[in-house]
């Protein structure tokens, strides 16, 4: 059995909480909640496994406390791995590092196309709402951010964590440029992935629901984590 800790207790994190809560991950309990203002010692005292659903500063603020205690991490905060020497940190074991894919699909292609050679135009063009973005009195869709994926997912931290999945599934934060627009008639959040090199020719088009809870994020993301959750407990 799994005992799993939550870092983070909001539209992502209250999903996960909850469908441990209910038994609903067969081989995981929930073991520990950790928000704001709570210790992360007294959750690893009683945790084997550790999930981040906080945001990009709590998982570096955490996350190496994590991993450097043996427990295992299952992030999804992925734009915070721009920074080079956190991600070394937290590959450092002894605990192990997981990534949810969130709210995007298609990393298992594109990991297994960069693998056969490298890649040589990946783009990932993300559509939300306006003031998700921090974006005011846009009458049509407005270009918020064009630039390569370590730039736009930490300028962006809580809306561009998917242009740092892509970014890390094809092996450089450098070749994927990320695209972001502010649309006011986006009732979906869309992100359209393309890529090309000598192994073929790629698109991807997801359009997400945001939750309600928080709709900067999409309602799949902690169904995605689940999902990671249920392997890693089977
Ligand atoms: N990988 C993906 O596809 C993807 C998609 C959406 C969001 N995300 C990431 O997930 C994060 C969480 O999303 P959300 O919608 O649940 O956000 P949210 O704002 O609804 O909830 C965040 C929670 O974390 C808590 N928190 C903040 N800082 C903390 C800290 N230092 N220690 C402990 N708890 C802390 C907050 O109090 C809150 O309860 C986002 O910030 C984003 O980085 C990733």
């Amino acid at each position: 059995m799994r005992s799993v800790a939550v870092i983070g207790r909001g539209a992502i994190g209250g999903v996960v909480i909850g469908a441990l809560e209910r038994g609903e991950v067969p081989g995981a309990r929930l073991a520990a909640v950790v928000d704001l203002g709570d210790p992360l010692e007294d959750a690893l005292a009683v945790a084997d496994l550790v999930v981040e659903c906080a945001g990009q500063a709590a998982l570096a603020e955490h996350g190496p406390r994590v991993i450097a205690a043996g427990r295992d991490l299952l992030v999804v905060s992925i734009g915070a791995l721009t920074d080079d020497a956190l991600h070394e940190r937290l590959r450092g074991g002894p605990g192990r590092l997981f990534l949810t894919s969130g709210a995007v699909g298609g990393l298992d292609l594109l990991r297994a196309a960069a693998a056969m050679a490298p890649l040589e135009r990946v783009r990932i063009v993300t559509t939300k709402k306006p003031a998700t973005l921090g974006v005011r009195d846009a009458t049509g869709p407005v270009e918020v951010m064009r630039g390569p994926a370590r730039q736009i997912a930490a300028a962006f931290p809580k809306s561009t964590n998917v242009a740092a999945a892509v970014a890390l599934a094809v092996g450089s934060f450098d070749v994927v440029e990320a695209v972001v627009v502010a649309d006011p008639a986006a009732t979906l959040t869309s992100h359209v992935i393309t890529a090309s090199g000598p192994a073929g020719e790629y698109r991807f088009e997801i359009r997400n629901r945001p939750s309600a809870a928080n709709p900067a994020s999409s309602q799949v993301v902690p169904h995605a984590v689940l999902a990671t959750l249920r392997d890693l407990a089977r």
